[in-house]
């Protein structure tokens, strides 16, 4: 590891840092504050800075509707540097949005339960940051309750997305054959991100149409829950996304033991909890892949393809003793040659696979992260060792990029980051990696 990295990774996140009080992901590309990425980039900065911790979690927090929803962009400024912006996504047309925070009408994964656990976990002056979990859980409960009253139409305790930005696995081939039961038209749109970033690494028009067309269905509808859930042609049950509510839920039930009270709340985490977990490894266990799968709940067929999303269920703590030596079987043989950086977000032996594109190959730290804890869960101690160490030694050769590329034969002469630079969450869980 080179020895400045410590250093680098803060001075990305203080750079981020915007004076209202949330993170840009990365200069450039993505200009405002997204849901997922600001649980993670919280955790970086309880490492040295808990203040802007606080700030992070309590701005996204803000823009939380009357129906408890958290959306996934929250446009804070106004710049035409992004698409599609406010004037695209118009959450003012749901009757319970948040006027005072344009944003989008579609949300991202619950990390937020999580990131006050660790937060605390964290922290050195824990009274402290208890009496600001104290005065802002009861606002991700809420959040909670919303997935399972809204998102879980068959009442089996597994929440949907109705768009794949919902997965934050945004160009997953897992989506492909969704696509194609799909014939939006083209829709006439400047894209941005491809001025910012080489576009073979970003999904192509025709992918944005289909993206666009789902937004506009639901725009329709002005967002109500229940429309979207009778006439989406993207309806998924995403392993990921389940995951990170379920371990949400269990830290929400860990943090309100430690305030006290609250039995009514705990109460209602521990049922919801016991019966995703059943339906998770019921319904999401794909014994014969040995992997956890993603569910077409639109044409009520399993999507069987494995992604780096098939073994986030570890970090949740869902699949039995039997179960979790399965999926990690299959992680090793799959993605874990000697000649390939762990984690692909895709299957490295599908013909899917494309090393260089987005989330259809290429290694994300946030996703090496959640994988790092949940193989020290399962007691995996020398395969975790591997996930931090080649994460380190991908952000040490490549620098702070947002993807990478997995092939070690990719890092001789140049470095192989992807997207855009000096990427908040790489430097935020690089730095939570090192000192766990
Ligand atoms: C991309 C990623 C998504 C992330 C966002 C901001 O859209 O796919 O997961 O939240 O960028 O970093």
């Amino acid at each position: 590891m080179k020895k400045d990295m410590i250093a680098e990774a803060q001075n990305i996140l203080n750079d981020n840092f915007q004076e209202i009080g949330y993170s840009i992901p990365s200069k450039g590309l993505y200009p405002f504050q997204w849901k997922w990425d600001s649980g993670f980039i919280a955790i970086g900065f309880a490492h040295y800075d808990m203040e802007k911790a606080k700030k992070e979690m309590k701005t996204l927090l803000n823009s939380q509707w009357k129906n408890g929803f958290i959306p996934h962009i929250v446009f804070h400024i106004e710049t035409d540097s992004y698409f599609p912006g406010r004037d695209f996504h118009l959450s003012k047309l749901h009757p319970e949005s948040n006027l005072d925070y344009p944003s989008t009408g579609m949300t991202q994964p619950p990390v937020l339960g999580f990131t006050l656990e660790k937060m605390y976990e964290i922290a050195t002056d824990k009274d402290d940051v208890l009496t600001f979990i104290k005065d802002n859980i009861d606002q991700v409960y809420f959040n909670h309750q919303y997935f399972y009253n809204k998102r879980d139409p068959q009442n089996e305790g597994l929440v949907y997305i109705y768009h794949n930005w919902e997965s934050g696995t945004d160009n997953s081939p897992i989506w492909d054959d969704i696509w194609k039961t799909m014939n939006p038209p083209q829709y006439t749109f400047e894209r941005r991100d491809t001025t910012h970033v080489n576009s073979a690494q970003r999904p192509t028009n025709r992918e944005y149409d289909h993206y666009l067309d789902i937004i506009e269905l639901a725009k329709e509808h002005n967002y109500d829950d229940a429309k979207i859930a009778a006439l989406s042609p993207f309806l998924v049950q995403d392993p990921l996304f389940n995951s990170m509510l379920i371990k949400s839920n269990d830290a929400m039930i860990n943090l309100y033991k430690l305030i006290g009270g609250n039995q009514e709340k705990v109460a209602q985490l521990e049922q919801w909890q016991a019966k995703s977990k059943a339906s998770f490894n019921a319904k999401l266990f794909d014994k014969e892949l040995g992997a956890y799968i993603h569910y077409d709940l639109r044409n009520e067929k399993p999507i069987r393809f494995v992604s780096s999303s098939s073994f986030s269920p570890l970090f949740a703590g869902i699949p039995s003793t039997e179960q979790a030596a399965i999926i990690i079987n299959t992680m090793m043989t799959k993605f874990g040659g000697e000649d390939m950086y762990l984690c692909a977000s895709f299957d490295p032996t599908s013909d899917r696979f494309n090393p260089e594109k987005y989330w259809r190959g290429p290694v994300w730290i946030n996703l090496n992260w959640l994988l790092y804890y949940g193989l020290k869960n399962y007691g995996y101690m020398t395969i975790a060792a591997r996930v931090k160490s080649d994460s380190i030694e991908i952000l040490s050769k490549a620098g702070f990029y947002e993807y990478f590329d997995a092939r070690k034969s990719e890092y001789t002469i140049d470095a192989k980051g992807y997207g855009g630079g000096n990427f908040s969450w790489s430097a935020a869980l690089f730095l939570d990696m090192l000192e766990n």
